[in-house]
Order: C-alpha cells, then structure tokens, then sequence
C-alpha cells in the first residue's frame, strides 16, 4: 500500500512502509510523517491503543529509520495528503544514524555532497515529479502526433555544435567525442521515417560555472522531413503548451510545495511572440519598446526599487534583532522572530544579488553589438519584459552552427531559431530549418575549420532526396529549472554533472 493510495481505503486497516521524515512527542502519544516516496502521511500512536513495546519503538524512531506501520485510515483535511493513520502497530526495519540533512537552513555546497540523501526532501522531491511528467508528456505529444522515438549515437566522429566545448575520447584509434546533439543523425532518421524525435544524453565541455550549464544534459530533438521554419515553430508553442498543460494539471501538489507561483504558466498558454532578431535587438538596445515597456528604463526603476527595498529589510532585521536582545520576551514569540529574520536575512541576500546584476544587465544591453549573439544577460533584459516565451528567429548567420538554411530573401541571416522562458529564464530551445544544398553545406563546413570526411555521410542526404526540413533541441533541464522556478539547473536533474561537481 502507497501513500498516495490512502484515500480509496478511508476506515481500513493498512500497512504503509517507509521512512520516517519528522517525529514529535507529546503525552502519551507519538506524532510521526511517515515518507514512502509517494507521499507523507502523518501516523499517530497512542500509548494507550497499541502495546507497550510498539509504543516504546516508536518513540525511538530517529530520522529516516525504516520503518513499517499498520494502522486505521482516517479522513483529516487538516493533513498534507487528507488522511492519517491511526497507529495499531509498528516494526522498525533500521534504526538510521544521526541523519546529516537537519530542519536548519545548509548551505548549497553541503547539499550537493548530500545529493543521494538531498533527493529525500520534500523539495527535491517535488522537483523530480515534476521532472517526471515534463518526461512523460514529451513523449505523449510526440506520439500522439506521429512521430517516431529514434536513438541516435552518443559516441560521434563529427561535431555538430561548434568544436570549442568537445569531449573527447581515444577508444576507437581516431578520437571520438560524446554527442552534444543527435540532430545531425536525426536527420537522416527523418529522411527514412519521416518526423521523428530522440531524448537522449548530450555532452558539453563547458568550464564556467553558470546557473544554466550542465555539462551533461538531457535533449529532446524532433525533426520533421518537409518541414520550414514557421512550421517547426508552429511545432515548437504547440509542443511546449502541450507539456505546460499537463504540468498545470497533474503536478499541482508539487507545485504547491515549491511554493511556485503559477500565473506565467497559465499566461503562456497564449501564443508565443515571434520576433526576428533585428527586432529582439532593438527591445535589448532600449529602441523599441515592448507594451509601453523600455527595457532600460524598467531596469533603472527595478534597481531604485530594490535599494529601496534594501534599506527597509535591513532596518526591519536590525528591530527584531533589538527586540530579541531584550529580556522577558516569550518563547514562541522568539521563535517567530528568529525564523522571519532568517527569512529576511534571505530576502536581503536576494535583493543584493539584484542590486549587483542589474547595472551589469544595464550596460550590457546599452552595448550590445548589432551582429552578435545574445548572451546571458542580454536574454534576461528581453524576456523579463514578457509573461509568455518568446521566439527569435533570423539570426546573423555566423553566429549560428553550419548547417543552418539561409533566409532565401536575405542571405545575411540564417534561419535559427531560439525560444526564450520569461521571468529572466532565457533559452531553453535552439532549433531551425536545415540547409538543403550539399555546396552550401561545404562551404559551411570549410568556413568552420571542421573535418569534412566527418561529414560525408550527412552531405549523402543532401544528394539522395533532399528536402526541406527542420526541427529543435530542448534542454530538459532548462525547462524544469523554468517550470519550477529553480535559482539554478543544479536542482533539475538527480545527480547533476556540471564544471566542479562530478560527485556523487
Ligand atoms: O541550442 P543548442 O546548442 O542546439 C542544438 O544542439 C541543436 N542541434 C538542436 C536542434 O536543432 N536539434 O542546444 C539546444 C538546447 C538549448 O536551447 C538549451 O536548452 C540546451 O539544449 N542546452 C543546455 N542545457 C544545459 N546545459 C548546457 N550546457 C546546455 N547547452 C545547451
Ligand atoms: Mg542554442
């Protein structure tokens, strides 16, 4: 029996099996929440209904001790799932040790050494669910609309996203680097089936540490035979509405827990603004404005803001600090004080992180140089003025990878395609229409420095039956960073590999 099976047994004997996640004691009685992975269920045990050495057990149940408990369910709406268990009796399977990971606040390093154990809290825990069905529901879109899951290589001859973050291996007597996409073979599985799409592991040697790199990742890349850029994006907002949609539905316990303000979710049901990177240039510059919005100016008057909001959060710490520090004050009044002023102590540490990256959000947008590509901050500028992402498309080709098609009316632009999240977020698409002309491609190749017998077999399906096509990669982890609203990519996949942090 699971947790999150309890309300279809109200009345009935039950036995869960788990961990224990809090215990409390009080006269007579032990309060335990009992964790089976699919929920928490607060378990009550009363001295005087179960027997003495049960009872005694119970109260010795550390944190996470294993634990199996068989009890009476019994409606309480009061309680996180709406049921708790009326203890008849309990069976330790292990008493735990002194568990690392307690109720105080840890700091982000200690967390990441503890991620086998992190993963246990309710947070992470929230996270990964919601990972789940972000999972589940790409491959229910996909399916539902024909296309074929297709595996490609993770080992490769060829690079096909620039040649500056490789790993490389030497097992096979040439070097052979681990897949930063599977688009170029997707392809040619699109050629024999059609549209298809692959998820799978994607490597990128990247050695900075930032909030949006991993150095492993996982990638959703579609591709579709006969198919142009306002088509794929046409693909892309159906696609990712598809996978909001069921998030909004299916995960709203999980987004409850992580306290995840849902209104951008629901307002980028709407369509995606569609602007061409001239036209996003512009918005960064501050020459254009988006709903009576100007990109610099929404800046400077955040920044005054947050000072303003600096000064007041300070002199609030400093009050209840001097409140604290007198004598007569009562017990529970100081735990209140003591947890909001660790509260706003981390407000304040936000507050200052906005007051150091804004002026640099400012100068980077007034300099941005007309040609190259967006970087970090520049996509936080344009996206926070939207409640919905946005799609660039048009790019300057030499910005963009090799095999990209040229914009047939202007050949200074390469018809790439990025999807921006709002709320600062940036990208977590790149995609774009495919160059269809085998000399074009050469050409391409040559001008990137990259091998071109790597290429050969990918030129074939310029030869054989070229048509137009297109498709897109979607960092996984990009979206549920997005999706939840994490601080950084660490938090969205298990046991994240990124620049300094290869355990555990
Ligand atoms: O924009 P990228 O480099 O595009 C491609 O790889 C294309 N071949 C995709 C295609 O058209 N089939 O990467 C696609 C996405 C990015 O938008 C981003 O979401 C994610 O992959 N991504 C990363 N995620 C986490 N860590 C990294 N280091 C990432 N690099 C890219
Ligand atoms: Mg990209």
């Amino acid at each position: 029996m699971y947790i999150k099976e309890l309300s279809a047994h109200e009345g009935q004997v039950v036995t869960l099996k788990g961990w224990v996640a809090n215990r409390r004691d009080s006269k007579g009685l032990v309060f335990i929440n009992l964790r089976d992975g699919s929920g928490v269920c607060q378990c009550i045990a009363d001295a005087t209904k179960i027997n003495e050495n049960d009872f005694e057990q119970a109260g010795k149940l550390s944190l996470e001790s294993a634990v199996e408990i068989t009890g009476t369910v019994v409606k309480d709406e009061r309680q996180i799932g709406g049921f708790e268990l009326h203890v008849t009796q309990i069976q330790t399977i292990q008493i735990a040790e002194e568990y690392p990971i307690a109720k105080k606040e840890h700091g982000i390093e200690f967390l990441m050494d503890k991620r086998h154990l992190w993963l246990r809290s309710q947070r992470q825990w929230a996270i990964l669910r919601i990972r789940n069905t972000i999972i589940y529901s790409i491959h229910q879109f996909f399916q539902k609309e024909g296309f074929l899951q297709m595996d490609a290589p993770i080992f490769t001859a060829n690079a096909s996203e620039g040649t500056t973050n490789l790993f490389e291996t030497d097992f096979y007597g040439e070097p052979a680097y681990l897949s930063q996409s599977g688009q170029l073979y997707g392809e040619a599985m699109a050629m024999a089936f059609g549209k298809i799409y692959t998820f799978g592991p994607t490597f990128r040697a990247e050695k900075s540490k930032t909030r949006r790199h991993l150095s492993e990742f996982w990638m959703i890349e579609p591709e579709i035979a006969f198919c142009d850029i306002h088509q794929n994006m046409d693909l892309i907002e159906d696609f990712l509405q598809f996978v909001i949609r069921q998030v909004l539905d299916n995960c709203q316990n999980e987004l409850k827990i992580i306290e995840r303000d849902t209104s951008i979710l629901e307002s980028s049901l709407k369509k995606f603004p569609r602007l061409t990177y001239d036209e996003a240039v512009a918005i960064i510059k501050g020459e254009k404005d988006v709903n009576g919005q100007n990109s610099i100016k929404s800046l400077e008057d955040e920044l005054a803001n947050v000072e303003t909001q600096i000064i007041s959060t300070t002199a609030e710490i400093a009050d209840r600090e001097k409140k604290l520090a007198e004598p007569g004050m009562k017990k529970g009044e100081i735990n209140f004080n003591q947890a909001k002023i660790a509260t706003l102590k981390n407000d304040l540490k936000d507050l200052e992180e906005s007051q150091r990256n804004i002026p640099q959000w400012i100068a980077s947008a007034k300099n941005f140089k007309y040609g190259n590509d967006l970087g970090g901050s520049d996509e936080t500028v344009i996206t926070r003025l939207f409640d919905v992402p946005i799609m660039v498309y048009d790019w300057p080709h030499e910005v963009k990878a090799f095999y990209l098609k040229r914009n047939p009316n202007d050949e200074r632009f390469a018809r790439g395609v990025d999807v921006l999240a709002p709320e600062g977020y940036g990208e977590i698409v790149g995609g774009g229409e495919r160059e269809t002309e085998e000399q074009k491609l050469r050409d391409k190749i040559i001008e990137h420095e990259l091998p071109m017998e790597a290429f050969e077999w990918y030129l074939d399906l310029r030869r054989y039956g070229s048509v137009p096509h297109a498709g897109f990669g979607l960092g996984l982890e990009r979206l549920v960073t997005w999706l939840c609203k994490l601080k950084h990519v660490r938090e969205s996949i298990p046991f994240p590999r990124m620049y300094g942090r290869l355990t555990p």
